[in-house]
């Protein structure tokens, strides 16, 4: 049964040079509007108990605690659901986040992207550097027990040491959990254009790799789980939401352009605001696109997103498709054979995390 929501929600302040995720700018009267729809699009799905709720975007910081009251009050969930906010440091103050927490919002997922102030510049966020962790530490005192912080790397010619004074900067915050992606050239953006121009470089593969390497080292050494391929937490700390993704678990995604996964169907929400209201208003599910996962596409699914939960992995399948790639992958010692609660399962190796492209195309 499913147990699991994403609430997307397609606002900011000022779009980030770097990020082509479905966001813009909005009135208050277009975010009021926008809430009533996601409220609606709830109403069509039936009554659920919520393991986890996660807010997304976008900037969902951005809406009042009222709002995101009013989308909460359309959904069960009780003190044990884990319910994360996403939130940018700029948007939230002390009254704002005690607001959140009083609502029902335990996690936080925190963007900081980097404690570098000539970065901040660069990616083009709205927050300082201490204004980061001023909102980490006011998020603390008002008591959240799990904070989530997100970062990247591999930025444009950033030095290995600048990772490294961003990561010590982490380990000083000690958040439950951290994110870090390296940077996506993503088509369209500001950055890419940037990168045409030969204004910015890609990091050399090496220096991206010597970078991975060291954020795995320094959160093993600051006592991190390092369980999925870009997260790391403290024990018991994983994100309950992301993981059920990642176990190829069935989600309701509400919201422009979400996406979801729902009684064997995997779809996509229109990524027009026009469309989409209409579509509520008709009381339709706003949806671009549908495909149904018959068994072939649940395995390249499950193997694909259960190989990058790296203490976990994948259980085995009687397919004699994939007893070849295994095989093949496991001579290449791209994945290891673990017994895990008296189950043989596979795990990628340190060297398949390294390549993990290389290993996810062998099963599609
Ligand atoms: C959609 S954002 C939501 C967080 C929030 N809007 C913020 O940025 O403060 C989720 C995360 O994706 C990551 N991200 C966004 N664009 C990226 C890109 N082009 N390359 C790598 N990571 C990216 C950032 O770490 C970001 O915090
Ligand atoms: S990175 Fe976050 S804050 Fe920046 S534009 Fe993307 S969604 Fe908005």
């Amino acid at each position: 049964m499913v147990d699991a929501i994403y609430i997307h929600i397609p606002f900011c302040v000022k779009k980030c040079g770097y990020c082509d995720f479905l966001s813009f700018q909005s009135d208050e009267k277009q975010r009021d509007r926008y809430v009533d729809s996601l409220v609606n699009e709830i109403r069509l799905y039936p009554k659920i108990k919520y393991d986890t709720i996660y807010f997304g975007g976008g900037t969902p910081s951005l809406l009042e605690p009222f709002q995101i009251k009013k989308i909460l009050d359309e959904l069960d969930f009780d003190k044990d659901t884990e319910v994360t906010l996403e939130v940018n440091p700029k948007t939230v103050t002390r009254e704002k986040l005690q607001e959140l927490k009083n609502i029902g919002i335990n996690r936080l997922s925190i963007g900081i992207q980097s404690f570098n102030e000539k970065f901040l510049k660069k990616l083009g966020r709205i927050h300082t550097n201490s204004e980061g962790i001023a909102t980490y530490e006011l998020a603390k005192e008002i008591g959240f027990e799990n904070i989530s912080i997100d970062l990247m790397f591999s930025l444009p010619d950033q030095t290995i040491d600048e990772l490294k004074e961003d990561l010590d900067k982490v380990f000083l915050l000690n958040p439950e959990h951290f994110s870090i992606y390296s940077l996506i050239w993503e088509e369209g953006t500001p950055f890419y254009e940037k990168l045409i121009s030969g204004e910015y470089e890609e990091t050399d593969n090496d220096i991206e790799a010597d970078m991975y390497k060291m954020i795995i080292e320094r959160s093993k050494e600051n006592n991190y789980h390092h369980y999925e391929i870009s997260n790391f937490c403290k024990e018991g700390k994983e994100s309950r939401h992301n993981t059920k993704y990642w176990r190829n678990k069935e989600y309701i995604g509400v919201g422009l352009g979400a996406s979801g996964y729902l009684e064997n169907i995997r779809y996509k929400n229109i990524s027009e605001f026009s469309k989409y209201f209409n579509e509520i208003e008709n009381k339709r599910f706003p949806r671009v696109e549908e495909e149904i996962v018959d068994n072939e596409m649940l395995e390249e699914y499950r193997h694909i997103l259960g190989l990058r939960l790296l203490e976990e992995g994948i259980s085995l399948s009687s397919d004699e498709k994939y007893f070849n790639i295994y095989q093949k992958l496991l001579k290449n010692g791209y994945i290891k054979e673990v017994q895990i609660e008296n189950q043989e399962r596979y795990l990628l190796t340190e060297k398949g995390l390294f390549l993990a492209n290389e290993v996810f195309e062998e099963f599609i």
